[in-house]
């Protein structure tokens, strides 16, 4: 019996550690990413209406607000340019516009910047 609870024991902290090698858990990027809020209350305004309802939800398979590794992978792997593009022609999951149709194309720019990098911590 203490030798099953030994095993049991050993393979959980082997998974325990395991996971903490692989990338930061989305769950826990998701709960981090509900955090943000852009401080310019137009961009606000926008992100709270539309891009948050994605890219703060672990199940979306969007890149998460502050997860800044996987946006500097996308900066280095694309470039800003082409991250506008295929906002502007939807991707994966993403309709176009990242469903703000009345977005400039400057409040798409000023958002790879926030979800990237944010700074405003609001609610
Ligand atoms: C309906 C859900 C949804 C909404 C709303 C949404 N996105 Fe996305 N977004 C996604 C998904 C899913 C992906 C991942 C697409 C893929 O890689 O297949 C994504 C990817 C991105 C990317 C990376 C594109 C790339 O080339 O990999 C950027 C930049 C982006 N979104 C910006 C925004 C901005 C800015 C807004 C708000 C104006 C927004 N998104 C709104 C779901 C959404």
């Amino acid at each position: 019996m203490a030798m099953h609870t030994n095993i049991f024991t050993f393979i959980a902290i082997a998974l325990f550690i395991a996971a903490c090698d692989s990338h930061p858990d989305r769950s826990l990027l998701a709960q981090q990413a509900k955090q943000y809020s852009p401080q310019d209350p137009h961009l606000k305004q926008i992100y709270q209406s539309s891009c948050k309802n994605c890219h703060t939800l672990k199940d979306t398979g969007a890149p998460l607000t502050g997860d800044t590794s996987t946006w500097h992978d996308l900066l280095n792997q694309y470039g800003k340019d082409l991250l506008l593009q295929n906002i502007i022609n939807g991707k994966g999951g993403m309709p176009p516009f990242g469903l703000c149709m009345e977005c400039q194309e400057q409040d798409f720019v000023a958002l790879i910047d926030f979800m990237a990098q944010p700074m405003g911590v609001a609610e």
